[in-house]
């Protein structure tokens, strides 16, 4: 079995592989990425992609069909990841994450793939009052990043691709220990920066709901959709990607991580102006169709976990920088730098 795994160099990546790796010790792993944070390690730990076969380097804009040669599935995480990045890179978030994607899962079906896992996101549904959102549920996509993935969903829908299964992911939020730690994540920044500074400051009224799910179980779920067998008119499917007990509001995380970490005090800005992202998301279809890929790892594990991996990072929790934790300063560093252009390209 091969298996291409693009955009294998960020945050959720280097789990999936590992996880891959583990679920199918004999496939040949390869993972296309264009290496935008493969500087930004936070693990004393062994290089991530030594799992891999073969490391690719390239540009998702010009992806080279021929690596889907012989290909039986694709795991399709390379985007420009997150809401600052799509409002700074509001044309690449469209080239880069929805033209690329069915671009790619275009010559997957005409390479004779036979499943291809896009990672979608439950920000599709916006700001969504009343209730958990179903996947048929109206969807309010309130930035270009949401936007870019509900487009990518569409084209996916209607690619002509009938013997291959189409897996769309609406994923919750991720959080949880990784090789390349994002800190521009809820959970992920309030362990950090209790740690660095014993406070969490809540920047909204903390009312805000976020679902959230570990990297650990976004690979237990891409491992489900890699290898689901679509039948009977599900050969796509746009499923959200969670579970229902792990809706939380951001007060709740704030509270979680101060247990965690005795001494943080928590303060919340009763003040705010309602945040518009909150949603509650239903994933009753996703615990009926995967029953044995269902998320595992308990919000209390989460923070364990990356407090652990964060003390093993750093002595001191003041000397780890946005530069290497957080996407949009990466990017920024690297464009003021001279090392990317503004079309987020490799100039040398
Ligand atoms: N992190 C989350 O909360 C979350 C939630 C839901 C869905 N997702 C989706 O999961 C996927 C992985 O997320 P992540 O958190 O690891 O993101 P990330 O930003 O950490 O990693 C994205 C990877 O894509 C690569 N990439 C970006 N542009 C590229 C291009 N033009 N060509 C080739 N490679 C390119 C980057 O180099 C990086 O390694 C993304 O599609 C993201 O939208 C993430």
């Amino acid at each position: 079995m091969r298996i291409v795994i693009t955009g294998n160099m960020g945050y959720v990546g280097p789990v999936v592989a590992a996880h891959f790796r583990e679920c199918f010790p004999d496939a040949e792993l390869i993972g296309f990425d264009s290496a935008l944070f493969a500087q930004c390690l936070t693990t004393p730990d062994a290089f991530p992609e030594r799992v891999l076969d073969r490391q690719v380097f390239g540009d998702v804009r010009e992806f080279p069909a021929d690596l889907l040669t012989n290909t039986d599935a694709v795991v399709h995480l390379a985007a420009l990841s997150n809401d600052p990045i799509g409002v700074r890179f509001e044309k690449q978030t469209d080239e880069i994450n929805n033209i690329a994607s069915i671009r790619i899962a275009a010559a997957a079906a005409k390479a004779g793939v036979s499943s291809f896992v896009f990672a979608s996101s439950c920000s599709v549904y916006g700001m969504a009052e009343g209730g958990p959102r179903k996947e048929s549920d109206t969807l309010l996509p309130l930035t270009a990043y949401a936007k870019s993935k509900i487009a990518t969903e569409q084209g996916l829908k209607q690619l002509a691709a009938p013997s291959m299964t189409i897996t769309c992911l609406r994923f919750a939020t991720a959080c949880g220990q990784a090789p390349r730690l994002r800190l521009d994540l809820v959970l992920n920044d309030f362990v950090a920066t209790a740690l660095a500074t014993g406070q969490i400051n809540v920047l909204s009224d903390g009312s805000p709901w976020r679902p959230l799910i570990d990297v650990e179980d976004m690979a237990r779920a891409m491992e489900w959709a890699a290898t689901r067998r679509g039948a009977n008119g599900d050969r796509f499917l746009a499923i959200n990607a969670g579970r229902d007990d792990h809706n939380y509001q951001v007060v709740d995380l704030a509270e979680a991580v101060a247990d965690a970490i005795p001494g943080t005090t928590v303060s919340i800005n009763r003040d705010a102006l309602p945040d518009l992202r909150s949603y509650r998301v239903d994933f009753g279809l996703f615990a009926k169709t995967a029953p044995d890929h269902q998320p595992q790892v308990s919000l209390s594990r989460s923070i364990e976990r990356l407090i652990e991996g964060l003390n093993a990072a750093v002595q001191d929790h003041h000397q780890v920088l946005p530069s290497r934790t957080k996407r949009l300063a990466v990017l920024e560093k690297l464009i003021d730098t001279g090392r990317i252009s503004d079309d987020v390209r490799w100039l040398n």
